[in-house]
């Protein structure tokens, strides 16, 4: 069965990538994960706010002297608060690039343009083979409007694509009010692809403990949310499409790619199975294709999306409407 892709102008054998999550940084898991047929990788991501504490603690000491450093840069967030420096985090791309014949795709978490971009030419230059620019932030500040955070996002990604001529992919959230507006701004700044959708960690309460938890993995329920924009935006954008969250099985897999990726970036399932995971889910979406008469993946990428699917309606606000009018009818199905 032909499983190939085209994912930021990169050909693929298959769309399972492992996504960007500490997996990817450890040696002997690479490793792993290229045996089992991973046919390009992502690693985890470089934060904005450690290279700006770095850099400003290296700022400080050439200023202070050594012996008031500690104390004088106490307040700021240190390197060690964070899983890696950024000479380590570029140390590690020149070894897996040493280690495996896949492209690595190296990650940047940033939200604000400014002098961090340049790391992006470093990671260029220690051997990544494009970048995916992870934009996740909480927009929680009252005085900042959605078109203020709009525009730093663009500006952000602007000054990335500046300092880099590799491929770039965008990772978002979900929560943008006019996310196919923001897509075409990425796209025209010089985007190459959107990952869709970054998975906010979404706090739980524990009412035992009384405390705020992390929750994670994921569940496959949350590629509902990615299914509905990868439809829209397949049928409105050039650009490389991979889906990111609740990819559990070739189940997923399959709806994603139906409604237009080109890749499908897999991470709980990883954690939870290991990097066989990989082999796993590209053999029995070949099955897939094969028991519903494919001959490729690419014959059923976007069969699904806004413009292919029969009743567009449906990713509309006519949904809506519809399942008001036939509530009843829709309770005694689901229920
Ligand atoms: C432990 C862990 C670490 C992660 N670190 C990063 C990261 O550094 N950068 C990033 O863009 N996403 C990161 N993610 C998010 C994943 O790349 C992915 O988008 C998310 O887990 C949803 O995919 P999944 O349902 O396959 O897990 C991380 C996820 C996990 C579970």
């Amino acid at each position: 069965m032909d499983l190939s892709t085209t994912y930021l102008g990169f050909k693929l054998p298959h769309p399972f990538i492992p996504g960007a999550s500490p997996v990817v940084n450890d040696l002997g898991a690479v490793r792993a994960l290229e045996d089992a047929g991973a046919p390009m990788l992502v690693m985890p991501s470089l934060f904005e706010e450690q290279i700006v504490a770095e850099s400003r603690a290296t700022q400080h000491a050439h200023e202070q002297g050594a012996d008031s450093f500690a104390e004088a840069t106490s307040y700021l967030p240190g390197a060690d608060d964070y899983r890696v420096g950024t000479d380590e985090y570029l140390e590690n791309i020149r070894r897996i690039k040493a280690a495996v014949r896949i492209p690595v795709v190296a990650s940047l978490n940033g939200v604000s343009p400014g002098g961090w971009t340049d790391y992006a030419r470093l990671m260029e230059q220690a051997g990544a083979d494009a970048l995916e620019l992870n934009l996740y932030e909480v927009a929680m500040d009252p005085n900042e409007s959605a078109a203020q955070v709009e525009d730093r996002l663009v500006a952000t990604v602007k000054a990335v694509r500046s300092a880099v001529k590799v491929p770039m992919a965008v990772k978002l959230s979900p929560y943008f009010t006019a996310f196919a507006n923001l897509a075409k701004r990425l796209e025209d700044t010089g985007a190459n692809g959107l990952v869709v959708f970054n998975r906010f960690f979404q706090p739980d309460v524990d009412v035992e403990n009384q405390e705020v938890r992390r929750t994670y993995p994921s569940h496959r329920s949350e590629v509902l949310l990615r299914l509905h924009w990868l439809a829209v935006l397949s049928a409105q954008r050039k650009l490389s499409l991979a889906a990111t969250g609740g990819v559990h099985s070739e189940v997923e897999a399959v709806k994603a790619i139906m409604c237009g990726a080109h890749a499908v970036q897999v991470v709980s399932r990883i954690i939870k199975s290991g990097p066989g995971a990989i082999r796993e889910l590209r053999l029995r979406l070949a099955d897939w294709l094969a028991a519903h008469e494919y001959e490729s993946l690419n014959q059923m990428r976007g069969s699904l999306n806004l413009s292919r699917c029969p009743d567009p309606k449906l990713y509309e606000r006519g949904n809506y409407i519809q399942i008001l009018q036939s509530w009843d009818l829709a309770a005694k199905e689901t229920f």
